[in-house]
């Protein structure tokens, strides 16, 4: 099987690279094309007789997307109808990182993939309009949702928790948003999975268990056996430029449908320490 990775370079990018075995994998990143020049974008797909593309590549930053918000449709949205118009092209499968930000949280149980999507912010709007267009132009594709996402390739929330443990005593963290931490080599092992086995529509695609913001510092902080406090906070008082969801965790149903689970996120915080050392 032939493997094209848009976002190679990214925190999952890395981790799929890394972990994807047997198949040839090519992995971009922008300085290689720019998902949002159509041309570039066809004659990369075309030239690489793919079977499958996993699009990976997108505008992360939550709150820059606020500010940003025509970059955000921009790479989220055109960008991914760019490379799903071409994937039609050349008859390659489709696989598309989407993101738990397509909802608005309110629900007080684990989201399902047919849940109505209704984003609270720019990022989640992008990508809720990414997932419409995409499986318009290919029903046939899949979107895996995925949340909290952390990994050793690059800026995520551990890594920003263990650097401010170096010089603060006590940490303040958000105790009301409530969601599912997946470690990028346990999501890269799962995507892998879903394209070898020809997954189709929405799947979610997390660690298993959910937390809080507060609790998953609180855990990390322990597994590190450190000593810094880390006290819980209120969404309100830690004031950002975009509006999250208080509960984003994403039912795991969808995945173990198809024969796939993936471990605790307590057990991969283990596992990302291990290699965070190293
Ligand atoms: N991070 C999370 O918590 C989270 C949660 C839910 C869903 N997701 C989704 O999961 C996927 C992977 O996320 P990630 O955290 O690995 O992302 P990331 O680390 O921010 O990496 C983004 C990747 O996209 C590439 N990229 C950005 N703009 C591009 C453009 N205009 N043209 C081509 N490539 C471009 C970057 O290339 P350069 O390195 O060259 O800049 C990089 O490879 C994304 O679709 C994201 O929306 C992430």
């Amino acid at each position: 099987m032939r493997v094209m990775i848009f976002g190679g370079s990214g925190l999952l990018g890395q981790a799929l690279m890394h972990e994807w075995n047997e198949d040839e994998v090519v992995g971009l990143s922008s300085r290689d094309v720019d998902i949002r020049d159509k041309e570039q974008v066809n004659e990369k797909v075309q030239n690489s007789h793919a079977d499958w593309i996993v699009l990976a590549a997108a505008y992360t930053d939550v709150d820059g997307c606020e500010s940003n918000r025509e970059l955000a449709f921009a790479v989220n949205r055109d960008g991914a109808v760019n490379v799903a118009e071409a994937a039609q092209r050349s008859g390659a499968k489709l696989l598309f990182l989407s993101s738990d930000y397509v909802f608005d949280g309110k629900k007080t149980s684990a989201y399902e993939t047919g849940d109505t999507r209704n984003p609270l912010g720019v990022y989640g709007c992008s990508k809720a309009e990414a997932e419409v267009r995409l499986l318009e132009l290919l029903p046939d594709c899949c979107i895996a949702r995925t949340s909290w996402l952390f990994g050793t390739g690059g800026k995520c929330f551990p890594d920003t928790i263990l650097k401010l443990t170096a010089t603060r005593p006590v940490l303040d963290v958000v105790n009301d948003q409530r969601g599912c931490p997946t470690y990028s080599v346990d999501l890269a092992r799962a995507i892998m999975q879903l394209c070898r086995k020809g997954a189709r529509g929405i799947v979610h695609a997390t660690n298993a268990g959910s937390c809080t913001w507060f609790e998953f510092a609180r855990e990390i902080v322990r597994q590190a056996g450190l000593t810094p406090e880390v006290r819980p906070v209120s969404t309100q008082q830690m004031s950002r430029p975009a509006a999250r969801p208080a509960n984003s965790v994403l039912s795991s149903s969808s995945l173990q449908a198809l024969g796939i689970t993936m471990p605790s996120w307590r057990d991969s915080v283990a596992r990302y320490l291990r290699e965070r050392k190293n």
